[in-house]
């Protein structure tokens, strides 16, 4: 199949066809946030569906039912994709949301309303990994071709969702004020029920350390894999093949040192360097 075929093209962004139409881009700009909606916003494979993991539970004090019984896409949907207009209505308060999108394409009502951010970045590094491996395992994604030609197409934007740095840099360029939460994946990596007493602040939900232990041992790598209603299991093997690569791949920080050559390595730091250096806001990890 050809590229025009598996993804569309919105405001200059590659979307996945599979998962997204002109309808459902339609409907999220006619979307109506609540002020107690919370949205997760990550740039593809930056711990996405680890938020739609932890969010319901911060949100209902710990309680299990949602991540056992709702599959993580109907749990937690993505503003932007086809199923929001089927499962908005069965969305309990407050409404859990993800999305990819740049703040620039964020509807009218979002920035009317007092809506809460959480925005996860990740390593662009390990990002290209994940990213590498999740179009290899995706029959709804164009073919990634080989790492060398994947970065390239990576650093250029020609992926989903467009270049990592446009996609960070819109989301520090807010006027969001405290409605915005910056969180990391390595920082969740590192010490989940941190990353969750934080989470719980931000969010107002005044968990017991009992409650954020719990939520931190469901929402653990190994926890998750195995959770048919989050690794993405029941999806046809003809849309994700798990064979290929696991959605759940290995959850861990610096994989990309297992892949990345010398050159390509100098070749990517000074891209993204390039287009951060106007930022001021510090990465919480070094770019070489
Ligand atoms: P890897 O491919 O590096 O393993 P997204 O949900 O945004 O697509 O991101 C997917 C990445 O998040 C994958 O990275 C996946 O393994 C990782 N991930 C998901 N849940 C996780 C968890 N509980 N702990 C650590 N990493 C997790």
């Amino acid at each position: 199949m050809s590229s025009d075929e598996i993804c569309m093209l919105y405001h200059g962004l590659l979307l996945p066809k599979e998962t997204h139409s002109t309808e459902s881009l339609k409907f999220v700009q006619e979307y109506t946030f609540k002020d107690e909606d919370v949205v997760a916003v990550t740039y593809p494979k930056s711990g996405t569906i680890w938020m739609q993991e932890i969010l319901p539970l911060v949100l209902n004090g710990g309680d299990l039912t949602p991540i056992q019984t709702i599959p993580n896409w109907d749990r937690v949907p993505w503003l932007e994709e086809k199923r929001l207009a089927v499962v908005v209505d069965q969305l309990p308060s407050p409404r859990a949301l993800v999305t990819h999108f740049p703040y620039h394409l964020m509807p009218p009502s979002f920035h009317a309303s007092k809506a809460k951010v959480i925005y996860v970045m990740r390593n662009p590094k390990d990002v290209m990994v994940s990213s590498y491996y999740f179009h290899q395992m995706a029959g709804f994604l164009m073919d990634p071709g080989t790492f060398d030609e994947f970065m390239a197409k990576f650093l250029e934007g020609r992926v989903l969702f467009g270049k990592w740095t446009d996609h960070v840099k819109s989301w520090r360029h807010t006027e969001l004020g405290d409605r915005i939460m910056y969180i990391t994946y390595e920082e969740m990596v590192q010490d989940l029920p941190a990353a969750l007493r934080s989470l719980s602040d931000f969010l107002g939900s005044n968990l017991s350390e009992e409650v954020i232990q719990k939520i931190a041992e469901h929402c653990s790598f190994k926890t998750m894999k195995v959770n048919s209603m989050s690794n993405f299991s029941l999806v046809p093997k003809v849309l994700m093949d798990s064979d290929k690569s696991p959605f759940l791949r290995k959850g861990v920080v610096g994989d990309w040192k297992n892949h990345f050559s010398s050159e390509q390595l100098a070749r990517f730091t000074s891209v993204i360097r390039k287009e951060m250096e106007d930022e001021s806001f510090p990465l919480p990890w070094s770019l070489d």
